[in-house]
């Protein structure tokens, strides 16, 4: 039997994501969609054969034929639609950040380990693009020994109509945040911002985080870039170097004329992710087993991004200590 899915907004990602399901995820159908823009609604539902169009997200949710529920609107919406999916006992996959502070991701935390099940992904779809995975593979292996510093790039062609000040941390840092403890298997153990003194406000800024095995990774996020979306990682290493994403040496990388082409923003660059992601997503919901970042994994990703606001804020460290890890079978000790 098909798993039967309700998609809630149907902005950028909402209708991305509902056309990648509908067109490359096996064994599911999508049974309903929600957006209080009824007519944005209804024609992505038309596009992709969904029978039943809503305006409340609430009603969705509360729908028996709703087996599993994918959360595509604004951060602020996303604690309370998350936790009406727990409360239903309904599988949810909730875009990232999980909510927009680390304490609604604490309660969205404590509200799961209370069902004894992992009801919630957080939509950290790079832990399944396939350049990733080679990286992660690799390191790994220990093919570069012990990981010394890290690199990542985050560039954004034109940052989304809704971002505000803050939002480049608490929005779009958490994606890196999150791949970097992925990839090293480590937590962190304090973070600094710093401002660039030409920059308006907190864009682009320049992040450094220790990690508790005693690396150093460091973090340009910048969302109006111009030229297009660019994600790099390179991980120096004490035996060798690992790099994703890097332009050929030589090369004039690049101005809004380009002389490198660059996707425009992330649904070229990680369709393969989101496409493994719902698929993953799925066979894990009939699994009953979860596969990709847990409610813990985004509540960790927005309590470093507070800390990584705060620096930005003071312009000094911050130390990241987290609390005892919760998982859906109650608390852990921290692991990854
Ligand atoms: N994983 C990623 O790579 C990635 C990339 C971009 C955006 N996102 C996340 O996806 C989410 C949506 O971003 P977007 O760019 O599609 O925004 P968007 O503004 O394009 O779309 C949001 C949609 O949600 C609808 N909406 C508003 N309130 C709602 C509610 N209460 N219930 C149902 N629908 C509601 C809006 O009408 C709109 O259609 C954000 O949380 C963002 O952080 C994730």
């Amino acid at each position: 039997m098909n798993t039967r899915i309700g998609i809630i907004g149907t902005g950028v990602m909402g209708t991305a994501h509902a056309e990648t399901i509908s067109a490359h995820t096996a064994r599911t159908e999508i049974v309903a969609i929600c957006d209080p823009d009824e007519s944005r609604a209804a024609n992505v539902a038309s596009r992709v054969n969904c029978p039943n169009v809503y305006t409340d997200p609430f009603e969705l949710i509360g729908r028996a034929d709703v087996d599993a529920v994918l959360v595509a609107s604004p951060d602020e919406t996303h604690f309370e639609l998350a936790s009406a999916c727990i409360k239903a006992g309904k599988p949810v996959l909730c875009e990232k950040p999980l909510a927009t502070n680390a304490v609604d991701c604490m309660r969205l935390v404590e509200l799961g380990a209370a069902t004894g099940r992992e009801l919630v992904q957080v939509g950290f779809m790079r832990r399944f693009d396939p350049l990733y995975a080679e990286l992660k593979e690799a390191f790994a292996k220990g093919v570069i020994g012990k990981a010394l510093i890290v690199r990542c790039v985050h560039r954004n062609a034109v940052a989304p109509w809704f971002f505000v000040p803050g939002m480049s941390i608490l929005n779009a840092m958490v994606h890196e945040i999150d791949i970097c403890r992925w990839l090293l298997g480590t937590e962190f153990r304090r973070i600094r911002i710093d401002r660039i003194p030409e920059a308006k406000s907190d864009d682009p800024i320049l992040a450094t985080l220790e990690t508790t095995a005693g690396g150093v990774v460091s973090i340009e996020v910048f969302m109006n870039a111009g030229y297009g979306y660019d994600i790099r990682t390179e991980i120096v290493g004490q035996e060798g170097v690992l790099v994703m994403g890097h332009p050929p040496m030589g090369s004039l990388v690049s101005t809004s004329a380009g002389y490198l082409p660059f996707p425009s923003d992330f649904r070229v660059r990680f369709a393969d992710a989101y496409r493994i992601q719902f698929q993953a997503w799925i066979d894990a919901v009939v699994a009953g087993i979860n596969v990709g970042a847990s409610a813990w994994d985004g509540f960790v990703a927005s309590f470093v991004a507070e800390a990584g606001l705060r620096s930005f804020t003071s312009g000094g460290w911050e130390e990241i200590v987290l609390p005892e890890r919760i998982s859906s079978t109650g608390v852990q000790k921290a692991a990854l």
